[in-house]
């Protein structure tokens, strides 16, 4: 899979889902489904939305014990996501398994990649409620670095330190980066932020946009602008 524009489908429900969805009439854009979606309408949304010819990103951000990973990434493997994804803070082991569970008979399995540390966690609250005292760039390149050592695919991360995470961890190691606006867009609640041309040039493999998209008075357009800027 080269470069592409993945849209964070967070909606309420699969109506909703679907009138958005059947905007796109030429390209069936990657999609996102995130725990809201997956948790309203169950593992149906991911054969529904699969069916109507669209990747997806399942980002569910396991973490538990490794046996309890294994045995539910090889379900999520059975619904033929293309990405899914754990926390790697689940330790190396459990990467492991999760990479074990979600490998078919036949060799074939969905990319898998690794949450280090959420942007919501900051150095503060890292230190006072982990207690973790790292700095929090050495942190997620630390778990980048164990992703890469348990066989996982790539991590999302914040565009800011996709850089980075190729230099540590290869080119061919995926970082997949939220935390995109256009130029001209709001940022809303995202707080450190590029636009899809600077997520390009800093390397990102994948660009996971939500609401410059999906609240756009025209969503199409608002993808292809996407589209324009990161993959063309
Ligand atoms: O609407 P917006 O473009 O901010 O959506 C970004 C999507 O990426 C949301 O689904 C959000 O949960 C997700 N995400 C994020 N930051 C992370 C991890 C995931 O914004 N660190």
């Amino acid at each position: 899979m080269g470069k592409d524009v993945i849209i964070a489908c967070d909606f309420e429900s699969a109506e909703k889902t679907y009138e958005f969805l059947d905007k796109f009439t030429d390209k069936k854009p990657f999609v996102k489904i995130g725990m809201e979606l997956f948790y309203a309408e169950g593992p149906e949304i991911v054969r529904q939305i699969k069916k109507r010819g669209h990747k997806i990103f399942l980002d569910l951000k396991l973490h538990d014990i490794p046996n309890t990973v294994k045995k539910s990434m090889a379900v999520l493997s059975n619904l033929d996501v293309d990405i899914c994804n754990l926390h790697a803070s689940g330790t190396v082991n459990m990467m492991k398994s999760a990479l074990e569970g979600l490998t078919r008979k036949d060799g074939s399995r969905p990319l898998l990649i690794a949450v280090t540390q959420l942007t919501s966690t900051d150095q503060e609250s890292m230190e006072k409620d982990l207690l973790i005292k790292e700095k929090i760039e050495d942190v997620v390149i630390h778990y980048a670095k164990n992703a890469k050592l348990a066989g996982l695919d790539g991590v999302v991360c914040s565009p800011l330190e996709a850089g980075k995470v190729h230099e540590n961890c290869g080119n061919d190691f995926l970082t997949v980066t939220p935390g995109v606006r256009f130029a001209d867009g709001d940022i809303g609640d995202q707080k450190r932020v590029m636009t899809p041309a600077e997520a390009k040039k800093i390397g990102s493999d994948y660009i996971v946009v939500g609401r410059p998209i999906t609240a756009s008075s025209d969503p199409v357009s608002a993808y292809n602008r996407c589209v324009n800027e990161f993959v063309d």
